[in-house]
């Protein structure tokens, strides 16, 4: 590594912006929560490029440029704010979040009854100025009493129309930012113009807003969360907008073609009690890996202008509205390699192999590259810093490189020229790359995965023992394995009576493993054990699911119009070795399955009602009705399970499995190294109990 940033660095003003911004960021996080982004060293080097460049153009200095380096008379960030544009204070709990309430109605001598809440826009603060409805100018927030005028940006922001529906004088003030797919767009053109990319959107977005001189034009998008009269003006349409309650205001702004986030599925609503506020915040976080662009946070506001006023104003930040900073969802580590993995179905998947990092409570090694043509279009190479996302549960996925930390040692992603696992040629004609051999290609592992633990449960089918049955030409897929006599498996090498008996036994045993088992064991992309489950729930049989198009797959939860069609094609091509299995007498039903209850009648046409053993009154079960989360290690009677099993077992007892707490779920089961998934159902008040005490209540359906 070298100590000096190389020359290339920050090429422009907009590439300087950007840099600002990520270091920014970094110390936020740092000096925020403690959990920085970037390590120190990156941070020096950043810091040191922004130095160079500030010392070659002093004259472009950014006020909040981490140097400290403004000059007196620094041309940027000349524009006087009428009111000054404040930050906001943070919590980062549901505790604290109740203590700051608590201080801010003790100031008001009065409790808030009405409450806005609002998710927290990931980007930059700006002010746009109407003058007669006509958008005159466009400042940044600068150094919070002044900022720089970025009015050649006007006519590139979605949702920052020119002209207003009315003829009206007004600050409307907001966040610049860059949704999921304006980023994308934004480091296609990038890449095409200079081969570098944005290292995410936050940045990308200062850096555009800045850019004058770029030969291509990247499209943000605006939101509005506030609308400021100008402090001399004493039209009659001015002072109602100073006494309306803020949610009122929001309401105008959007009547005016401006876009709020009332235009998305997390937009502001009003709360009466504390209870409801983190109801709302529980939802926002939930929603915000779905959303198309960035939040970080959820900004609670009194909606009131009487306790706006009376509350007033620190010398940071209003005293009338906090920020409830949700986790970071992206971190900045190394690129150290890529490994590229087949998959059941042959498609060839690269995988980033990462300097770990800790990220939503889990520390990340693995992250995933899509596929080649991502790993061109996001320029990557090995040695890189990658900014890595992980949201919610998702998994997680490297963003982009940060090219402004690029010290000239990266070097170039070898792409495999031949399938990785077989050497057979690759079909590169789609984006995913498949080796041509397709499922044959990982017939062993195919095998491996239908015999498995959470699958048929087929004991004693090691992968040298498929390995020999298919060199034997005893079988070619799992279908084959139900079809096998004594003497085949006897003749086979080192496999004598005995074991010859266990696993045919066992083998005969599969055939009686639930739809949801069987359905798993085809290995169908996009559906694992617990989508399985939920098919086999919802269907009841394998003639139900193959009746299905994709219209009547997507109506299982968590399979969207994008998952469904490629759910009836792998079935399809499934025909063969499904017609197969139930030539071999497989059992192709999930057992107690009743059919949905019809849409006219009371009873919940809910999963749910399928999940019982017997068919029939489900709602007599132990855990009917109630969402069930399982945390950390099982022990007692319930040792021996795989979560698999453990959500099998709550399903069959009436109750739904999950993966996340939240106000919803019902019972957190928790074992030994119970971690956040604990702390978070204490806050929410979620009843929790320990393995022994859910055995007891499932009682004989263990
Ligand atoms: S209200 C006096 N509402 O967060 C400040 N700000 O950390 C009132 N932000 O500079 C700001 N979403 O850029 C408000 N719904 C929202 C917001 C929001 C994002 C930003 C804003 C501000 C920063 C403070």
């Amino acid at each position: 590594m070298t100590d000096a940033p190389p020359s290339t660095l920050f090429a422009d003003q907009s590439a300087y912006a950007e840099a600002v911004q990520l270091a920014l960021d970094a110390a936020a996080a740092y000096y925020g929560d403690g959990t920085s982004t970037l390590d120190d060293d990156a941070y020096d080097r950043l810091v040191r490029g922004i130095q160079a460049y500030e010392a070659e153009h002093p004259d472009e200095v950014l006020p909040s440029s981490p140097t400290g380096k403004v000059a007196g008379g620094a041309v940027v960030g000349d524009v006087p704010h009428t009111v000054p544009m404040l930050s906001l204070d943070n919590v980062f709990s549901a505790e604290k979040l109740v203590d700051w309430a608590a201080s801010l109605e003790r100031r008001l001598g009065r409790p808030v009854t009405r409450w806005s809440v609002e998710p927290k826009l990931d980007g930059l603060a700006i002010a746009a100025r109407y003058r007669g409805g006509r958008l005159v100018q466009l400042v940044t927030r600068g150094d919070g009493t002044k900022g720089e005028d970025v009015s050649h940006a006007i006519g590139t922001i979605v949702g920052l129309p020119a002209r207003l529906a009315e003829p009206v004088t007004v600050e409307l003030r907001g966040e610049v930012m860059m949704t999921v797919s304006q980023f994308e767009d934004a480091c296609v053109k990038r890449r095409a113009h200079d081969g570098t990319t944005f290292a995410n959107p936050r940045s990308a977005a200062a850096g555009t807003l800045r850019a004058q001189d770029r030969s291509y034009v990247c499209e943000l998008t605006f939101f509005g969360y506030g609308a400021l009269p100008a402090p001399d003006d004493i039209s009659e349409q001015a002072a109602r907008l100073r006494v309306l309650p803020h949610s009122e205001v929001m309401a105008w702004v959007a009547g005016q073609s401006v876009q709020t986030t009332d235009a998305t599925p997390v937009t502001g609503i009003v709360a009466e009690t504390l209870e409801q506020v983190q109801e709302r915040v529980e939802q926002i976080a939930t929603l915000r890996p779905k959303l198309p662009f960035g939040i970080d946070g959820i900004v609670i506001k009194c909606d009131l202008a009487a306790d706006q006023a009376q509350a007033g104003f620190s010398s940071r930040a209003p005293r009338w509205a906090i920020a409830y900073k949700l986790p970071a969802t992206e971190k900045i580590t190394k690129l150290l390699g890529v490994e590229w993995n087949v998959g059941r179905s042959g498609i060839i998947a690269p995988r980033a192999v990462l300097e770990p990092v800790d990220l939503e409570g889990s520390k990340i090694t693995y992250a995933t590259l899509h596929n080649v043509a991502d790993i061109t279009r996001r320029g990557l190479m090995l040695g890189d810093s990658v900014v890595v996302y992980k949201a919610g549960d998702v998994i997680p996925r490297v963003e982009a490189p940060v090219v402004h930390l690029r010290t000239g040692d990266e070097r170039p992603i070898p792409i495999p020229r031949v399938c990785p696992l077989c050497g057979d040629e690759i079909d590169a004609s789609q984006e995913r790359w498949r080796c041509v051999r397709g499922r044959a290609c990982r017939v062993i592992a195919s095998i491996g995965y239908a015999a498995g633990r959470d699958q048929l449960d087929i004991e004693g089918l090691a992968e040298n023992r498929i390995r020999q049955m298919l060199d034997a030409g005893l079988i070619a897929d799992f279908a084959d394995l139900f079809f096998l006599t004594r003497e085949q498996v006897l003749g086979l090498e080192r496999m004598g009576e005995t074991s010859t008996d266990n696993l045919l036994a066992a083998i005969e045993r599969a055939k009686a493993q639930p739809l949801s088992r069987v359905f798993c064991a085809l290995g169908v992309r996009g559906t694992g054990r617990s989508m399985s489950r939920r098919i086999a729930r919802h269907f009841g049989s394998m003639d139900a699911i193959r009746a299905a198009d994709a219209e009547a797959i997507e109506a299982v939860e968590g399979l969207g119009p994008k998952k469904a069609p490629g759910v009836v094609a792998e079935l399809v091509e499934l025909t063969g070795l499904i017609d197969k299995l139930i030539r071999a007498g497989v059992n192709m039903t999930q057992p107690g399955w009743t059919p949905p209850a019809a849409p006219d009648t009371d009873a919940k046409a809910d999963t749910d009602t399928n999940a019982g053993p017997e068919p029939g009154d489900a709602s007599e079960l132990p855990l009917a009705g109630m969402s069930v989360v399982v945390t950390g290690s099982m022990s007692g009677a319930l040792e021996a399970l795989t979560r698999n099993q453990m959500n099998e077992l709550i399903e069959r007892a009436g109750g739904k499995s999950s993966s996340s707490v939240s106000k919803k779920t019902s019972l957190l089961v928790a074992g030994e190294n119970a971690g956040s998934k604990r702390a978070k159902a204490e806050t929410l008040g979620v009843r929790i109990v320990g393995p022994e005490e859910f055995a007891g209540l499932v009682g004989e359906l263990l």
